[in-house]
């Protein structure tokens, strides 16, 4: 399969059409940024890695009954994922505060909950993609209720996937972000990726923190701790 024009390039990621107008390839790159895109770095072996475990768990979840846009892994950067609109909401789930949950409330990193949350933002750079429940989300039309309540119900079995893959290989998961996409009759697909830059991955042992944190905090490390989630998930 080739690539043709470029449809969209985002901060990780370009999407090119294909010969087939259901398909589309996704090219990871290494560039990172963080706060809607003030601070800009470049990850070394970034997109290789991000390709590799977003298709991973693609393919773990597709055998969990979670439908998904994953189609081919073609190179190590580069993938086949079918063609969708996406949803443009990011959806979050949170194990354990840190980031943005414990700003906001004031609480420490670290709280246990005893169920996860999930929180929605509108996905709109010039905004900041700002908070958003679900009333808001359906009032603006960018979902049903119907749709908000498949994402809901898919975004939670991801968790309960993810969180014991991760935690059978002494990572905890803290938090995540999710996108979704329709197809075009209407079918909602799991899209967008699942890497160390979309989720905090905490080592059970340690609490090292083996994500995007690194490069946003200025922790140094980044490259090893990207190496160091690739291992852990091929070493399974
Ligand atoms: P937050 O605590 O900064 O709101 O982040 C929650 C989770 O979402 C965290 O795992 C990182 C991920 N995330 C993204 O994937 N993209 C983003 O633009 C932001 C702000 C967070």
């Amino acid at each position: 399969m080739n690539k043709l024009e470029q449809l969209y390039e985002g901060k990780a990621k370009k999407v090119f059409a294909t010969d087939d107008p259901t398909l589309c390839i996704v090219s990871y790159k290494d560039d990172a940024t963080a706060f809607n895109g003030q601070k800009k770095g470049t990850i070394l072996g970034k997109g290789a890695i991000n390709n590799r475990l977003t298709n991973y768990f693609m393919k773990l979840l597709e055998d969990k009954g979670i439908p998904t846009h994953f189609v081919e892994e073609l190179s190590d950067t580069d993938t086949v994922v079918k063609k969708v609109t996406i949803v443009p909401l990011e959806v979050i789930i949170r194990n354990i505060s840190a980031g943005s949950f414990a700003q906001r409330f004031g609480v420490e990193e670290g709280i246990v909950f005893s169920e996860p949350t999930i929180e929605f933002s509108y996905k709109c750079d010039e905004l900041n993609d700002p908070l958003m429940n679900a009333y808001h989300a359906v009032a603006l039309k960018l979902a049903t209720w119907d749709e908000i309540d498949t994402i809901k119900k898919y975004a939670f079995a991801v968790n309960d996937a993810l969180k014991e893959f991760w935690s059978s290989v002494g990572v905890t998961l803290v938090d995540f972000k999710l996108e979704f996409g329709k197809l075009p009759d209407g079918t909602i697909i799991l899209a967008d990726e699942i890497s160390p830059d979309t989720a905090r991955l905490w080592d059970s042992k340690t609490g090292e923190k083996l994500d995007k944190d690194r490069f946003r905090r200025d922790l140094g490390g980044v490259e090893d701790a990207y190496q160091e989630v690739l291992r852990r998930v091929l070493g399974k």
